[in-house]
């Protein structure tokens, strides 16, 4: 078994039948399309009780592919070999499962310490050709995109065959319009075909996209255009969520008039209504349409940037996560095959937006790269009504169903007859993302909608980690699988729980700071113009590891459960957001010399903004118009969704003798546990704790009114 894993005769033998694949040529693909097997129906095979029964084995694949090696290994053994020798293991999986026009030279050269991350060093390859091009050879009326629109019934599908017309069209259109290679877009677009076609058009012709979530403000949006310097923003005239529109294309002109960098706005119609065009406004479709619909692709290095996307950190504005070409797209086809047991045929469906990383790594690239037909999701989960999602599920035949916790906790309110009342058989795999998912909604999911059979996954990771690192699979058949628990770490991942001292915490049942200790593939490059900013948030911390801002307990079993954030970023419905961002916001009211922003946690949101607010003496207009116009600032400067739920005005905030907020204070006042307030030493003047008290005493009693 161990000669298999040589990696010069695995690499040989991929090159050989790559070549062996291409020269068989058009006739040996049309034999295997006729024989392709297109979604739809197929019953969940798995008919076992729950999701502590084994996984089925997956079909033999063929030989030769890197799923034919990885089967011959147990679970076990594969994920010692990812750690023991990694430049086997991702060489093998890289050279294996993906198309290079170059094949790499070397398999890695990182230094965590310095923040050096580079793999498949000297290798060229085009990402939207492994995502498009591979598959169209095979089957291109294989479906690739479900678009299911915000009206129940409507939904679009897309093939292969046209996806790849559509991005050769989009590409063809911003190389005429002067995008180059390296050159940054904004996508400001709801998730659609023509999003997803953005994003790989700029792919294909190295431009480097940076989908902005298209519920942030023009200020917000702004902000990110101005730090990449974008050449051009792809936009819609409208958006449409839960029934309702949405003005993307004047928070588009809104945000343009301070970005000079931005030569050119694309407007996509997704409703009737015309949009009112300016100088710099090109109608996307009209200008596509004159174009061809091939393009060749660009061979990039592995290493060039193939995105950016903007995250909240504790600190200052939201950070420019660089993400590359191959070790990400690497990761992310792995993980969407191993963790949710993707099999060829198989309807994924990722409820996340395009505009966060889940959707571009489980909407986009992942399924995408294996070939799959993935779901679109425009809509809520409410909308008609509370049966939208297993309406669907029902409808389209979904097999894995991929989902937040926050939709869970809001879903499970409503009588179960909203689920039961459809079909859920197609399903084989659930998975949950984005922050801890509690053992209501995870009994929720997996006993109501699962009916007990499926696996449920919750899967830890991050904006930075690329894909999934730690999710109850894959794991050995008839591996266990704890509720609410993330447990595994994925193929290369060494998780490691660091004490207070900055130690290496060893053995089970212990808590502590998450990081882990050797680079994979997927994780991020750099902070967008800023090395030493990525540097020092991320590495510094424990030198020599990567900090993740998490915190998590590994269990007595081993396996490891996400605590929550140690730094100042919350998590609200799944959307990661930075206290200091929010205060920024507040600040900027001339009334308000400072404020303080903490989060609790909230039945379905996960967690709250709750505002402490200073308001100057001399104000001239009454808290509670100030506490509106509060609102609407942090509406305009980052999102609705960032507003605080809660506002208490108080006279000062709990500072140290140097003046660091003690935001550990505050939390405790609001929590209620200020019987416990710990270390008080530092504050500078205790007296103000009382002060806080009775302030939040009486704000509460006013709520209940
Ligand atoms: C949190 C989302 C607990 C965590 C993919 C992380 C989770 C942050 C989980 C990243 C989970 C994500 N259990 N917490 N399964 N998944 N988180 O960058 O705090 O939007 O650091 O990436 O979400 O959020 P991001």
């Amino acid at each position: 078994m161990k000669t298999m894993w040589s990696p010069g005769k695995l690499w040989n033998k991929c090159r050989i039948n790559m070549a062996a694949h291409r020269s068989r040529g058009a006739g040996f693909f049309r034999t295997l399309l006729s024989r392709c097997r297109t979604p739809g129906p197929g019953l969940c095979q798995q008919q076992h009780r729950c999701c502590l029964s084994s996984v089925p084995a997956p079909p033999t694949p063929p030989p030769g592919t890197w799923s034919h090696q990885l089967s011959r290994l147990s679970h076990r053994d594969l994920y010692r070999l990812s750690l023991t020798d990694p430049d086997r293991f991702w060489g093998s999986a890289a050279a294996d499962r993906l198309r290079w026009v170059k094949p790499f030279e070397r398999v890695r050269d990182c230094e965590l310490s310095s923040g050096k991350i580079s793999w498949f060093l000297g290798g060229k390859l085009n990402v939207s050709v492994n995502c498009l091009d591979v598959h169209v050879e095979k089957h291109p009326e294989r479906v690739a995109l479900i678009w299911e629109r915000d009206e129940p019934g409507t939904e679009v599908k897309v093939t292969y065959r046209e996806l790849l017309e559509t991005t050769c069209r989009l590409a063809n259109t911003l190389k005429s319009h002067g995008i180059q290679k390296g050159d940054r877009v904004a996508i400001y677009m709801p998730v659609s075909p023509l999003a997803v076609a953005a994003m790989l058009a700029c792919a294909r012709i190295g431009a480097v996209h940076t989908v902005v979530f298209a519920g942030f403000s023009s200020e917000a949006l702004a902000g990110r255009i101005q730090d990449a310097q974008c050449k051009a923003v792809l936009t819609c005239n409208q958006g449409v969520r839960g029934g309702r529109l949405v003005h993307l294309k004047a928070t588009v002109d809104a945000a343009v008039k301070t970005c000079p960098s931005v030569q050119h706005v694309f407007v996509s119609q997704r409703t009737e209504q015309p949009a009112v065009m300016g100088e710099r406004d090109v109608s996307l479709e009209e200008v596509m349409s004159h174009h061809a619909s091939v393009c060749p692709p660009e061979p990039l290095d592995s290493e060039d940037f193939l995105f950016l996307l903007y995250t909240s950190g504790s600190t200052g504005k939201p950070k420019g996560i660089v993400h590359t070409q191959a070790g990400y797209l690497l990761y992310t086809s792995l993980t969407h095959q191993y963790v949710f047991d993707y099999r060829d045929g198989d309807v994924f469906g990722c409820m996340a937006d395009v505009g966060w990383i889940t959707g571009h790594s489980y909407v986009v690239y992942g399924p995408l790269c294996n070939g799959a037909t993935t779901v679109l999701f425009e809509s809520t989960p409410v909308y008609p009504d509370p049966g939208r999602y297993w309406e669907t599920v029902e409808r389209l035949r979904i097999t894995q169903f991929y989902g937040a916790p926050t939709a869970l906790r809001l879903l499970l309110k409503y009588d179960e007859s909203w689920v039961k009342k459809y079909d859920r058989s197609s399903l084989r795999t659930l998975g949950s993302v984005g922050e801890p998912i509690n053992h209501e909604a995870w009994h929720w999911f997996h006993s109501v909608v699962g009916d007990g059979r499926c696996p449920l996954v919750d899967t830890w990771w991050q904006t930075e980690t690329g894909g999934v690192c730690i999710a109850p699979r894959p794991a050995e058949e008839g591996a266990p699988i704890v509720p609410a628990m993330a447990m595994r770490p994925f193929f290369g991942i060494q998780p490691v729980l660091m004490g207070e001292e900055g130690e290496a915490l060893s053995g089970d049942s212990v808590s502590g700071a998450l990081c882990i200790s050797q680079p994979w593939p997927g994780m991020a490059r750099s902070i967008y113009g800023d090395h030493q900013r990525f540097i020092d948030a991320y590495f510094k911390p424990f030198p020599g590891h990567y900090f993740t801002g998490d915190g998590a307990y590994r269990s007595e079993d081993g396996y490891y459960q996400i605590t929550g954030r140690m730094d100042d970023v919350i998590n609200v419905s799944g959307h990661r957001l930075g206290t200091a961002e929010i205060e920024d916001a507040l600040d900027e009211h001339p009334a308000v010399p400072e404020t303080a922003v903490i989060g609790i946690p909230h039945d379905i949101k996960g967690e709250v903004p709750f505002a402490f607010v200073v308001l100057k003496e001399d104000v001239g207009d009454a808290p509670p118009v100030i506490l509106q116009q509060l609102r609407d600032l942090v509406t305009t400067k980052i999102a609705k969704y960032a507003v605080p739920e809660h506002f208490l005005v108080v006279k000062r905030l709990p500072k140290t003798r140097s003046g660091k907020i003690m935001r550990r204070i505050l939390r405790k006042v609001v929590m209620e546990t200020t019987g416990d307030l710990g270390d008080v030493s530092t504050l500078d003047d205790p007296s103000v704790v009382k002060e806080i008290i009775e302030a939040h005493e009486l704000y509460r009693k006013e709520k209940k009114k």
